[in-house]
């Protein structure tokens, strides 16, 4: 969004300089031969904040730039300003800093060992899972790791501060969430957030990475505007935004899981340790999420799952699509899969037997209105799933050195911020004298298609054609105290404040039509821009009753408010009934590997996601795919690395591999499973941001599943992302590569089609 903001001559550039050890305390910092370059306004370091040197949202815990010590490579210490972005990074190069180093801690479950955790430990408790597995046939246990996951929106982070008025500024900031910016950015400076316009156009991408991280930046073109009254403008270059901004969080958990001779799960245990970097940022947040789905889509009447916020030093790790989801319910699957191993059984018979049905419990007390059954029967009979198991064992009958592997990945998400308060949004709606309507909200435009569907609302509830309304970008002047566009919920919450303003409008409109046909506003109707009385057409239009309306001095503006009703949450019990409703889906991947290089591709991906009923399919279409395929990804390909100093490794895209269009699955079915159970969405259309990353799991299973149809006896732990290196290992691990392939009958046919 920063490129489409015209720049205003003068504008100065900034570049931040961070840390280059992991963990120390600052003995000295030199900027003297930064400073005296030509082009180099000024530098900036945390002596010059006037307010407070905070940003921790959750807990104060997060410096905006370093005082004495710093806790992980890359950490800002100093603020270059100077005349070009070429000019301020080469200043940073020249600014020269002592540190004592310290050790460093990259691992989660040495923090926890150490007791460095950043929020006490949280327990989801349900029925007795201790005595429960007393009961249990079958026990099985075991550990799964999940790595993180590099958010890589295609614009990096980034804002564009400009002095104003009466000692304010007005901020471009691309960010998820404007009032966030806002507060840290009133603290830092010491000012009223009432002179901080922070505006926000549309975000090339966010992903989570934006939920909170997009604060810092904002607040250093802001901390230098102020202080040199110029604009200030940062756009990180792509490997500054990967060193120094935090990801996906990685976990490392340990699993127990119990059936009965039923193949009913009994009882679940999970520890997770969360890997949250150096500082809070949402990571608390994001644990209690990881939590709530530990159970992913099954009914499991005695668990005990207990979660740490571990402090490493390592960027803080933050909000990613899912938020804290996918690595709960990656933990349980691989629970699954492994009693499946063990029992000479597919994962699909424990999971099918086990999907969650409606008055079931989740371990945290809300009562599930479950489609998942729905979703897993209507893909079994739509996909012809006999048929495709049938083409898989008989191709792996005949070929040795490919096989095929299948998986099923049912979902369960909960839509709602799991902090209640958050579930609030407000939109600003002007029907002007000529017709035409202008509608602000607190939803940010991220490519997820929000707008549109503010658009669709504004349109729909008045009935006119979609030109004839115009979204504004995000603006703290126009909406106040927003929430992020984050948790899957923007449209949700968003659009029904929409609707409330546009409703209230409406009957102003239908009154005024009254009183001009003499009669009650119960038989006025607006259709296609044309007014009705008793359902009859009359000459009258949406123009002439507006401009109509505005002529007896009516008001013809709205602010909307909206807060989901029904929700709650106790966390000294943790119980409740923290989600406006849930989202459910059955994915069913098939994948083959080539067992001689390891390497693989994912054939199909058929799934039947509930929708509830769509409001605009394509949008939710692109939601799918874009989320699967980012969930592929984490899932198999992207690594990242960070070496035991805490300096990432993999900090290009040369050494950071993401999915590109050949990692697309070959076939992709996606079924809009229209379900009829009230919910609390917009249009009942509900959420989709979130929830189709985690059938990116499935291709994780899948892969599992073909290395095993090769190497039966394989020990390929739980470990994702599955790369090449590990599916190789993964065939291997029992056996000697060369002396397979010796084996190995010649001519058989080596790319299967
Ligand atoms: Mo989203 S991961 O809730 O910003």
């Amino acid at each position: 969004m920063l490129e489409s903001i015209p720049l205003i001559s003068g504008t100065l550039f900034a570049a931040v300089f961070g840390s280059p050890v992991a963990h120390g305390k600052i003995i000295s910092l030199d900027v003297s031969a930064a400073e005296s370059m030509p082009g180099v306004k000024r530098i900036f370091t945390y002596k010059d904040i006037p307010g407070k040197n905070q940003i921790g949202g959750i807990v104060p815990d997060e410096p905006l730039l370093a005082e004495d010590e710093v806790h992980f490579d890359g950490m800002p210490v100093a603020l270059v300003v100077a005349e070009t972005q070429e000019i301020a990074h080469a200043a940073v190069k020249k600014i020269k800093i002592d540190i004592e180093k310290h050790t460093v801690i990259t691992d989660p479950r040495i923090a926890q060992a150490n007791g460095s955790l950043i929020v006490p430990p949280r327990t989801f408790k349900m029925g007795d899972s201790t005595k429960a597995f007393k009961d249990c046939v079958h026990i099985f246990e075991g550990t799964a790791e999940t790595n993180g996951q590099e958010h890589l929106y295609i614009e990096t982070q980034g804002a564009y501060a400009i002095p104003a008025e009466n000692s304010s500024l007005k901020v471009y900031s691309s960010t998820q969430g404007p009032t966030a910016v806002q507060r840290h950015m009133a603290a830092v400076l010491g000012i009223s957030m009432h002179r901080l316009e922070i505006d926000t156009v549309r975000l090339g991408g966010g992903f989570g990475g934006k939920e909170d991280q997009a604060t810092s930046w904002a607040i250093f073109c802001a901390l230098a505007a102020w202080h040199l009254k110029k604009p200030v403008k940062y756009s990180l270059h792509r490997m500054e935004d990967m060193r120094m901004t935090g990801k996906r969080n990685p976990y490392s958990s340990d699993f127990k899981i119990g059936l009965n001779a039923d193949l009913k799960i009994i009882a679940y245990e999970a520890t997770f340790y969360q890997n949250a970097g150096a500082a809070a940022d949402l990571s608390p947040a994001v644990l209690e999420r990881t939590l709530f789905h530990c159970t992913n889509s099954y009914f499991v009447p005695n668990v005990s799952a207990t979660a740490y916020c571990c402090r490493t030093n390592l960027p803080p790790n933050t909000a990613f699509r899912g938020f804290g989801g996918p690595q709960g319910m990656f933990v349980i699957e691989a629970a699954i899969a492994k009693a499946a191993d063990a029992l000479g059984i597919t994962a699909a018979e424990i999971q099918q037997k086990n999907l969650l049905n409606t008055g079931d419990e989740f371990p945290y007390g809300q009562k599930a209105v479950s489609e998942a059954s729905a979703c897993w029967n209507k893909a079994v009979d739509l996909y012809q799933v006999q048929k495709i198991k049938n083409e898989i064992n008989s191709f792996n009958a005949t070929n040795s050195l490919y096989k095929k592997g299948i998986s099923f990945m049912p979902i369960c998400f909960g839509i709602s911020f799991t902090k209640i308060l958050m579930n609030q949004a407000r939109a600003l709606v002007h029907v002007y004298m000529d017709g035409s309507v202008n509608v602000s909200t607190g939803a940010v435009e991220m490519g997820q298609g929000v707008n549109t569907k503010m658009l669709q609302v504004a349109a729909t509830i008045f009935s006119i054609d979609t030109n004839k309304v115009r979204i504004n970008s995000t603006n703290t002047y126009r909406i106040a105290n927003t929430s992020p566009s984050a948790a899957s919920a923007t449209a949700d919450l968003n659009g029904k404040a929409v609707q409330i303003a546009c409703e209230k409008i409406l009957l102003r409109l239908k009154q005024s039509a009254a009183e001009i046909f003499k009669t009650e506003p119960a038989v006025i109707d607006i259709k296609d821009e044309r007014i009705l009385v008793h359902n009859q057409l009359t000459d009258m239009t949406w123009n002439d009753l507006v401009i109509a309306t505005y002529l007896k001095r009516i008001s013809l503006s709205e602010h909307g408010h909206y807060a989901t009703p029904g929700i709650h949450f106790d966390n000294t019990i943790e119980k409740g009934h923290p989600f406006a409703y849930h989202v459910y889906g059955t994915a069913i991947t098939t994948v083959t590997v080539d067992c001689i290089r390891g390497i693989y591709e994912v054939d199909a991906v058929r799934l039947v996601h509930d929708f509830g009923t769509t409001m605009n399919p394509i949008i939710d279409r692109g939601q799918i795919e874009g989320g699967l395929v980012q969930g592929i990804g984490w899932m198999t390909m992207e690594e990242i690395v960070y070496d035991k100093e805490g300096k990432l490794r993999s900090n290009a895209l040369s050494t950071y591999k993401v999915p590109d269009i050949y990692s697309v699955p070959k076939n992709l079915d996606i079924h809009f499973l229209e379900t009829a159970n009230d919910n609390l969405a917009i249009f009942r259309s509900k959420a989709v941001g979130e929830p189709p990353l985690m059938y990116g799991i499935g291709t994780y299973f899948a892969l599992r599943n073909a290395i095993k149809a090769f190497n039966p006896k394989t020990a390929i732990a739980f470990s994702a992302p599955m790369t090449p290196e590990k599916v190789l290992m993964g065939l291997y691990s029992h056996m000697e590569r060369a002396e397979h392939i010796h084996k190995t009958s010649v001519g058989e046919q080596l790319i299967p089609d």
